[in-house]
């Protein structure tokens, strides 16, 4: 079973044990006590299955079973045994009815409950990691309940032979005792949720370093000085592009209008190509989208001036400004660009656009006209629900010659998955984020998974009959390949969301690659959970890694030359499409298997509830760099965002991401 499967069955099995807990307590202050004591017993029995369930996913790792190990089990484990031993000799007592219920065991099975709810609600509100601060508010909490429940369950046992018994035989009146232990217990309480309180209001850590050097004092360079080269390369010529953001009502194939926000007042905006060398000079301008925008090279691996990060690495375009970028293309694939200012509102309405780059050296063969071929990008982006594949279309056909070369470049636009099946030809997938692959093997009848962000080039040859290409297992939609005169054939495609996943972990063969990854300079643990944190300022129940959000999420700090390590871990119930911009990372494992086919090298890698994630880089492109949750509103309103921080790079900006609209500039 799967980690996230035990993840979702631990939380019902600890809810469980909260209903069973507190519907004994009720039970036995009703002194209805047959069904008390059943339970009883069942409250106990799922504590048992609890300690099951925390220990299973324990042994998937420590990150996911932190604060129950070290709070919600021990608290509960204590508070129920101690319910259990008084209210289970009580019942035992009262069953061969020769008493009453005392309120003393009524009081310590609701404590147990009080324990149970407890442990969940850290889980839900906080996450990973516990710290000192939550544990004490939440003891403290639970003794609170404790002591109120004493309060108004205790006087209905007063005039009760027992407590009267009980308190002769200790020779003082029982009222002045449980005045003592009520003064002292909250005594005891508000302290401690004192020091709780003001525990969790130390100001974060700023930068975290991964075990490696700290912070030198090397002279500052600016991101704003970090900028592309201003010619291209020798052979190569100059690619000028000038984008003017603006809105537009766009229709799309389908007849539907959208109120879109576009790059030129088309979307996707203008298709920028280049051949390896090129230089791509592109000059922003912001006609009238309010916030502000920018360009982002996603995945392009582009000085960090040019980055495209409001607040970080420049200011937002505000309407009438603009913004120029140059830098060259040196690097082939598949990339796109969009903005990143309220990218989750900007990129959803149309602000995204391609940018292809070819190789130099071989460039006859890639160029379609020369070879006759098929080479389409295909940007899949959703609009009002509406999945549309190729430009504005959600369905489209396209002539292929048989025996043609095709390559499709899938670029997913949007902030979920897509799941794509190519139907009617064997076919490879050349590249995955832009970067070739190591001899990838032909496959067939296979569901392929685009994270949000990433993009995938599938080739194959034409055959002599239509090839289909299904997003989201919608065999009405898509794009048809058609040899010329084929108009009405489809390929054969029953079910294409039976068929099985291709795991790029073992696709492709391996291949030598520039570092060791094992010995790592620096290595970050990213744990991604919800929880209230504190986002732009405002508490909020948020996207957190290691329970924080943007802006208070440590820079994570790093040197030139470093190899760095990240192991990214979700906790959470949602899929985390993990990007880090500057720099693709080579995926090393998933859930401790490790990657054997080709070295795979991405952007975006898409940590599914319950995965664990190890990747690894090397830090050669000085600046200070996003590192987020590529599903934009995780990372805009969620605040799942950080930095990764070259030592000695410095910003002339705020320096926190400007993304978000309610940060007003
Ligand atoms: Cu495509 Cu920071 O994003
Ligand atoms: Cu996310």
């Amino acid at each position: 079973m799967s980690t996230g499967l035990w993840i979702i069955l631990d939380h019902l099995v600890a809810l469980l044990g909260v209903a069973t807990w507190f519907a004994a307590g009720v039970t036995l202050a009703l002194r209805r006590t047959r069904t008390a004591f059943a339970l009883l017993v069942a409250a106990a029995l799922v504590t048992l299955l609890r300690v099951a369930t925390v220990a299973v996913l324990a042994g998937r790792g420590w990150w996911y079973v932190q604060e129950k190990v070290l709070l919600g089990l021990p608290m509960l484990a204590t508070a129920g045994a101690v319910a259990v031993l008084l209210a289970g000799r009580a019942l035992l007592t009262a069953r061969r009815g020769r008493a009453d219920v005392p309120a003393y065991a009524v009081v310590a099975v609701l404590t147990a409950a009080y324990a149970a709810l407890a442990g969940p609600v850290v889980t839900f509100l906080v996450g990973y990691p516990l710290t000192v601060g939550t544990a004490l508010i939440a003891i403290s909490l639970v003794g609170a309940g404790a002591l109120l429940t004493a309060r108004v369950v205790a006087p209905a046992a007063q005039g009760t032979a027992e407590a009267g018994v009980a308190a002769a035989a200790e020779g003082r009146p029982a009222f002045s005792r449980r005045r003592f232990i009520g003064w002292t217990g909250g005594a005891v309480v508000v302290t401690a949720a004192g020091a709780g309180t003001g525990l969790s209001f130390l100001p974060p850590e700023s930068v975290t370093l991964g075990g490696g050097r700290p912070r030198s004092s090397r002279p500052a360079v600016s991101v704003a000085d970090l900028r592309g080269a201003g010619s291209p390369a020798p052979g190569g010529t100059v690619r000028r592009h000038v984008l003017t953001a603006k809105k537009a009502t766009v229709r799309l194939s389908s007849g539907r209008e959208v109120d879109a926000w576009t790059y030129d007042g088309e979307v996707p905006g203008p298709a920028i190509t280049a051949t390896q060398g090129d230089l791509i000079d592109v000059r922003l301008r912001n006609a009238d989208i309010d916030g502000g925008v920018t360009l982002h090279w996603h995945g392009y691996d582009v000085p960090c001036g040019e980055d495209g990060v409001p607040g970080l690495t420049q200011r937002p375009v505000r309407p009438g400004e603009e913004f120029a970028h140059r830098f060259r293309a040196d690097q082939v694939g598949t990339y796109w660009y969009h903005t990143h200012h309220a990218s989750h509102v900007g990129v959803r309405k149309g602000l995204y656009g391609t940018l292809v780059v070819r190789p130099r050296d071989g460039q006859r063969a890639a160029e379609p006209a020369a070879a006759e071929g098929v080479d389409l990008t295909l940007p899949v982006h959703t609009f009002d629900g509406v999945v549309v594949i190729a430009g504005r279309d959600d369905r489209t056909d396209h002539p292929a010659p048989p025996g043609a070369p095709v390559r499709l470049r899938l670029v997913n636009t949007d902030s979920d998955a897509h799941r794509i099946v190519l139907a009617g030809a064997p076919f490879r997938i050349a590249a995955v984020d832009g970067r070739d692959l190591h001899q990838p093997g032909e496959v067939s009848d296979v569901g392929l998974r685009l994270p949000a962000g990433g993009r995938l080039d599938l080739v194959f040859v034409m055959p002599d009959a239509v090839v289909a290409l299904v997003v989201d297992d919608d065999a009405a939609g898509g794009l048809r390949l058609r040899p010329p005169g084929d108009t009405a054939g489809a390929p054969r495609l029953d079910n294409p969301s039976d068929l099985p996943e291709l795991d790029l972990l073992g696709y492709g063969a391996p291949a030598a690659v520039p570092f060791d990854p094992r010995r790592p300079d620096r290595h970050f643990t990213m744990v991604l959970d919800r929880g209230v944190a504190v986002v732009d300022g405002r508490p909020a129940y948020a996207q957190t890694v290691n329970g924080r959000g943007h802006p208070r999420i440590p820079d994570q700090l790093v040197a030139e030359g470093d190899v760095v390590r990240f192991t990214v871990v979700n906790r959470s119930l949602e899929t985390h499409p993990w990007h880090l911009h500057g720099h693709p990372v080579l995926v090393l494992s998933r859930d401790g298997t490790p990657s054997t086919g080709s070295p795979l090298w991405v952007d975006t890698f898409d940590v599914r509830p319950g995965q664990t994630w190890e990747v690894a880089f090397r830090a050669r492109n000085p600046g200070i760099w996003m590192n987020h949750c590529h599903n934009l509103p995780h990372a805009h309103q969620g605040g799942m965002m950080l930095r990764l921080r070259y030592d000695g790079v410095t910003t002339p900006f705020d320096g926190s991401h400007g993304g978000s609209p309610r940060h007003g500039h």
